[in-house]
């Protein structure tokens, strides 16, 4: 047994220990700024005990979203080839914008691994792979609200002699020193390829979730409805939650609706908890939710057919069609350019609640948050008062957003009528001073009793609440 144990030992160092000797053979390669390697070395040992996950030091933990740039106060987050702008690869990234500095993109192609599908199959194969440094390009968005952090992104160039490998790489890494590769870290380029079908219709992407937001009933209700209505992805940024709607998030990860992605900026900056930088102050708006945002566009972009960006307590909800599907099937055939839809928000203050109770309903009693069939008063629109919007997209037809508007975008942005498609969104009042009779009725969501009630007891129920 022991002597097992032992030979089993020396095998995993020695295979950990030629990893490593190998990456530091590509980082000698790369100093030297040489844009081939040979790659006649012997294979590393393939049968080793599979019970070891060993990523190679240089590159990401695919849990990893936030890495620092060595030498820098920035970040990079992801990275993704854009086909739209010819293949370009842009990393999107959190810029401090009072300290701009030039910053190089270190690419590495991978012989075996060009395509998303096998660019993590082999570690071992990155060392085989050849290196470019080029200079990055940087740009930050134009909506930071004067924060000093800001999402941006970093466009790695190429030249004519560089294309073939460029076009290859499968790894990128951000520095501010191109003279060294120490330390670095490798994120993967997604978005090799171009797809024209997708695995999901609808996805939401809903941009943060932070503090101790414990307001389970709601979010579990939301999702539900969300289902009815045809949403078949739901992705959340996460930093922070409260223990019940911790066991619902882990129910629906269970369960296959939801991807949770770590979300950890307050290990990194001070997030603000508000949008205006002279009364919220902190480093970066909202939790950096726009970096979250905007990088869910480019992890769908071929994975979903539209996304929806919108906050865990709103419902874009169809107000003609029983379903997202039909909807879009019509507004795409009045506006068949169009991949923007400004959708607009509509209030249930959950201060007011519907006299009869029919849906206080004894299972949730304990359920901390707030009911939302219980809310059915809407507050009327102002005079001189925008309503904001919230945003459904064609991805592929998006470059950057903000969070009521896209910033640049392919083809015409569409205002949705209030009639055919709105945001039912349950929370404390904006107009507050109105008595419930200066209120609008709408009980849409009472549509959906029937499937909707069995659907969040089982919910909840799966939940263990
Ligand atoms: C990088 O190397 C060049 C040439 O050896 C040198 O001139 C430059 O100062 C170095 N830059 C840094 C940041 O060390
Ligand atoms: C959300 O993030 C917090 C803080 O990192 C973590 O404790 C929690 O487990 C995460 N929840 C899920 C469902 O990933
Ligand atoms: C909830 O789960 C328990 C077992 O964990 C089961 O006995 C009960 O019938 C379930 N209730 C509903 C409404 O699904």
């Amino acid at each position: 047994m022991m002597q097992r144990k032992l030979a089993l030992l020396v095998g995993i160092t020695t295979f950990t220990l030629l990893l490593v000797l190998r990456w530091e053979h590509v980082i000698r390669l790369v100093s030297l700024m040489r844009s081939e390697i040979p790659s006649a070395e012997s294979e590393p040992q393939t049968d080793q005990p599979s019970a070891e996950p060993t990523l190679p030091p240089w590159q990401r933990a695919p849990t990893e979203t936030i890495t620092p740039i060595p030498g820098s106060r920035h970040f990079m987050v992801s990275a993704f080839k854009d086909h739209r702008r010819g293949g370009v690869i842009r990393v999107i990234s959190i810029i401090c914008r009072q300290e701009l500095q030039p910053l190089y993109c270190v690419l590495c192609a991978n012989d075996d691994a060009n395509t998303d599908a096998n660019a993590n199959a082999s570690p071992n194969a990155k060392a085989n792979g050849r290196c470019m440094t080029s200079q990055a390009k940087v740009d930050i968005h134009s909506d930071h609200f004067g924060f000093p952090f800001h999402t941006s992104d970093v466009f790695c160039t190429t030249t004519t002699s560089q294309q073939a490998l460029y076009e290859q790489a499968s790894y990128v890494s951000i520095t501010s020193d191109k003279n060294t590769t120490d330390n670095m870290t490798f994120l993967t380029i997604q978005n090799h390829e171009i797809k024209e079908s997708f695995k999901y219709k609808f996805t939401i992407c809903i941009s943060n979730l932070f503090g101790g937001y414990n307001n389970a009933l709601q979010f579990a209700q939301t999702m539900e409805v969300y289902k009815l209505i045809g949403v078949q992805r739901v992705v959340i940024y996460n930093t922070s939650c409260g223990p019940d709607v911790e066991k619902v998030l882990r129910y629906y990860s269970r369960e296959g609706m939801l991807e949770v992605v770590p979300w950890p900026i307050d290990k990194f900056l001070t997030p603000s908890t508000g949008w205006r930088y002279d009364l919220h102050h902190g480093d970066i708006h909202y939790y950096g939710q726009l970096a979250t945002l905007n990088e869910c566009i480019y992890r769908y972009m071929y994975q979903s057919k539209y996304l929806l960006l919108n906050d865990i307590d709103e419902i874009i909800m169809p107000y003609k069609h029983g379903k997202l599907e039909k909807l879009m099937d019509t507004l795409q055939q009045q506006h068949p350019n169009a991949g923007v839809f400004r959708i607009e928000n509509h209030i249930f203050p959950k201060t007011q609640f519907e006299d009869t109770g029919r849906f206080r309903l004894p299972q949730w009693r304990r359920v901390p948050g707030v009911n939302i069939l219980e809310h059915i008063y809407r507050e009327p629109d102002r005079k001189n008062v925008f309503n904001p919007t919230k945003l459904l997209i064609d991805p592929r037809r998006v470059e950057r957003t903000s969070v009521h508007s896209t910033l640049n975008q392919f083809g015409p942005v569409v205002i949705v009528p209030f009639d055919v498609c709105r945001i039912i969104h349950v929370r404390a009042p904006l107009q507050g001073h109105l008595a419930k009779d200066q209120l609008l009725v709408d009980k849409k969501l009472w549509e959906f009793e029937k499937r909707l009630i069995p659907s969040i007891d089982n919910a909840l129920n799966q939940s263990g609440l």
